[in-house]
């Protein structure tokens, strides 16, 4: 059952109420490796679900367009004030509705339509809002795109460089989607200082390996440092935007007035908790168990014969390339889904596949370490894979079904935040 309870709402609306539920065990029951997903803490389910939705706030603490808000600026001021604190920077911002209207607000305060932008291109692992041309801030912006060598995966500097040496584009992004490896900020600080650029890091994915200390931070090397707040991080949907004060005001002036109206204030509550949480020693624990685990879950698919992009990983999130396996990506991570593990497909880097029936399935390690699991299970987790895998090139359905029960018998041993 849903916790916390949904007593009120299966009395006002039974059919909503129950697919609520639905979600909630579905959630339970299925191996969760979509990389950009966790389970939020119960403690951060009870603030998003609270009487804050109620509110209007336009503005921030202090100088409001609506009344009311005795409550609300000392919310907000604690969510900015945990951010400063967990980041280690000057300034920050909690109120973007989520990851692309922040990147959005990026480009407001520091360029205009038309001018040069600079982005790790879609298919090579960047972000849609790193200048991919069906994006606004492709259509928009004049953006020009880097992307990994083709031998090894990784980021080449000497192409960004050369890139940016020759367009010399306002703005520089750095992070992606799609990563598995180690993001190395000062290489990107010094290219963006050759050419005089503002270094954006996208730190979405990885903001949790951050803040736990298991990925290097780009404070002191990004002026602008962009996040959301629900993936690594582990709390609710939404975004934060942070910076030195050379470019707060023009941050906060690009998210309100320039592209938002009231700020979510339940969710500004549930990210003030989940920053709470990322503080405490604990959250140290988990963010390195996040990639001992997606280690551990490399290697044992390396051992069963997959391509992993970039061969391994240093974060919480791997690229498996199933050219070999002789399957596209969206039929195995339907197989998967039919086997009780959540994944998504991905193009790999030089994809001879069209984008929606690409060479890829992502996985990361973020959701089931939040349930417990450590590098202990992640040979039988590689298992499954492979075995469904397997079972989805020769059509075998039954052998789906059988991963799926016993994924479900391993899960039930490991709680679910929001389910008793
Ligand atoms: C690197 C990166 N930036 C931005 C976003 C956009 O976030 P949202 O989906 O919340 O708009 C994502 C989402 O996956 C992302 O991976």
């Amino acid at each position: 059952m849903h916790v916390p309870a949904l007593n009120a709402l299966t009395q006002a609306d039974q059919e909503l109420a129950g697919l609520i539920q639905g979600e909630a065990e579905r959630q339970h029951d299925t191996l969760r490796m979509i990389a950009s997903e966790n389970y939020v803490s119960q403690a951060v389910l009870e603030a998003t679900g609270t009487v804050l939705t109620n509110k209007y706030s336009e503005g921030y603490p202090g100088k409001r367009y609506y009344e009311g808000q005795k409550f609300i600026d000392p919310i907000e001021e604690l969510a900015i004030a945990r951010a400063k604190s967990v980041f280690g920077v000057d300034h920050a911002n909690v109120q973007p509705y989520s990851g692309s209207p922040a990147n959005l607000a990026v480009y407001m305060a520091l360029a205009k339509p038309g001018d040069t932008i600079m982005g790790m291109a879609l298919p090579m692992g960047g972000h849609l809002t790193h200048g991919w041309s069906v994006s606004a801030t492709g259509a928009w912006f004049r953006a020009v795109q880097y992307t990994v060598r083709r031998e090894d995966g990784r980021i080449d500097f000497d192409e960004v460089r050369d890139i940016a040496l020759r367009e010399r584009p306002k703005i520089i992004f750095s992070g992606g989607t799609a990563i598995p490896r180690t993001i190395d900020f000062p290489r990107f600080a010094e290219i963006a200082r050759e050419v005089d650029a503002v270094l954006v890091a996208d730190i979405a994915h990885i903001a949790g390996l951050i803040a736990g200390g298991a990925h290097p931070s780009p404070v002191g090397h990004a002026e602008v440092i962009s996040t959301t707040t629900h993936k690594t991080l582990r709390g609710p949907r939404g975004a934060m935007l942070m910076s030195d004060e050379k470019h707060a005001k023009a941050l906060d002036k690009a998210v309100f007035p320039g592209l938002q109206g009231g700020p979510h204030n339940h969710t500004t509550a549930g990210i003030a908790v989940a920053l709470g949480e990322a503080a405490k020693p604990e959250f140290r624990t988990y963010a390195h168990q996040i990639v001992a685990n997606a280690r551990a879950l490399a290697d044992a698919l390396i051992e069963r014969g997959f391509d992993l992009v970039s061969g391994g990983t240093d974060n919480h999130l791997i690229l498996l390339d199933l050219t070999n396996k002789g399957i596209g990506g969206k039929p195995a991570a339907r197989a998967l889904d039919r086997a009780g593990i959540e994944t998504n497909y991905n193009t790999v880097p030089y994809d001879t596949r069209k984008p929606f029936d690409p060479s890829g399935v992502r996985l990361g390690t973020p959701a089931l370490t939040t349930r417990g699991l450590t590098e202990a299970q992640m040979p039988q987790v590689a298992d499954w894979i492979s075995r469904a895998v397997d079972a989805a090139v020769k059509d075998d359905e039954p052998a789906l079904n059988t991963i799926a029960a016993e994924v479900r018998e391993l899960l039930a041993g490991y709680p679910m935040p929001g389910w008793h």
